[in-house]
């Protein structure tokens, strides 16, 4: 553990030295205007100890994060049914692409591009009042951190409501090929609000520990759901990027444009990151970088 602490405490400073941050997302206002030069890290190990350098008890927007939690808890409520509407596969395309679902019949890939989530959060709703969704996942993400000061920040939900063209024309088309249960801004209300969750990486961490099989976790994901949400994240959770994050990191990770990272080791930590400097794929640049580090640090892999 002392080991542990002295390698996040170099990469810390490996960050700040380095200087090089990337530019935080453009299209959504609230998050473009957020300063890049900040970075956080907190690492939860098997006996749930959290070690943290930078910023750790800053909450950031975790954006597209939230989709492993709403995917988590779709699969609790609607089971493999969700495979009907969405598939397993890594998509080759940007997070918010329309390319593929034209030649795909309204199906999309997988549940971490937009189509996707928006999909698995439709199913989530299963009719109900956005509100009961929302506290849904929101309740779970606290039970799965064991935080309750965890909340959604609605100045950026309504931020990317004025400015969400691109998931309203998703949502939409999706629509048009009846894989949208609910009114499609009904549905998208649902999903900009569940992106506007805001954690901090302490608690992103601890949040991660299910995921990990770490003891202590809350027991809120079955052992199969929890193998499969991971093959998905290190499949398609940095989107275009997955092949390139698998390289370079060798662990399941789900990014979010707010500059977030939430990465798996099983059996041994659960990793949040952030830094809101974005890559060309949309994934925090400083972030990926932070992550390669402790990976080749800790020889902490898949493979
Ligand atoms: O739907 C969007 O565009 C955002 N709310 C989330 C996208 C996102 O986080 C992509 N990840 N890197």
């Amino acid at each position: 553990e002392a080991m542990l602490e002295e390698i996040i405490k170099s990469i810390a400073a490996d960050v700040f030295q380095q200087n090089d941050w990337g530019e935080p997302a453009q299209y959504i206002p609230e998050l473009a205007a957020v300063d890049p030069q900040q970075f956080a890290i907190s690492v939860c190990l098997a006996d749930g100890k959290v070690i943290s350098a930078g910023s750790p008890t800053k909450p950031f927007s975790i954006q597209s994060i939230s989709k492993v939690f709403a995917l988590v808890a779709a699969l609790g409520r609607v089971g493999n049914q969700l495979w009907s509407r969405v598939g397993r596969e890594p998509s080759g395309t940007s997070f918010d692409s329309v390319v593929l679902l034209e030649r795909e019949n309204g199906r999309p890939r997988n549940p971490f591009i937009n189509a996707g989530a928006i999909v698995t959060t439709d199913a989530l709703l299963c009719g109900r009042q956005p509100k009961l969704a929302l506290a849904e996942i929101l309740g779970l993400v606290r039970q799965m951190s064991g935080s309750d000061s965890i909340y959604i920040n609605d100045a950026v939900a309504a931020s990317e409501q004025k400015t969400g063209s691109r998931n309203k024309a998703l949502a939409y088309y999706l629509k048009s090929h009846e894989n949208l249960s609910n009114e499609p801004d009904l549905t998208l209300g649902t999903y900009f609000h569940q992106c506007a969750i805001e954690m901090t990486t302490e608690q992103l961490a601890m949040a991660g520990r299910s995921l990990a099989g770490l003891d202590g976790a809350p027991k809120v994901i079955s052992q199969k759901h929890v193998r499969r949400v991971n093959a998905l994240m290190m499949t398609c959770g940095h989107y275009n990027g997955s092949g390139d994050f698998a390289f370079r990191v060798g662990l399941p990770g789900k990014s979010g444009v707010g500059g977030g990272l939430l990465i798996i080791a099983p059996n041994v930590a659960s990793v949040a990151i952030w830094s809101p400097g974005l890559n060309h794929y949309g994934n925090s640049y400083a972030g990926t970088r932070a992550a390669e580090m402790l990976s080749r640090a800790t020889n902490w892999s898949v493979f």
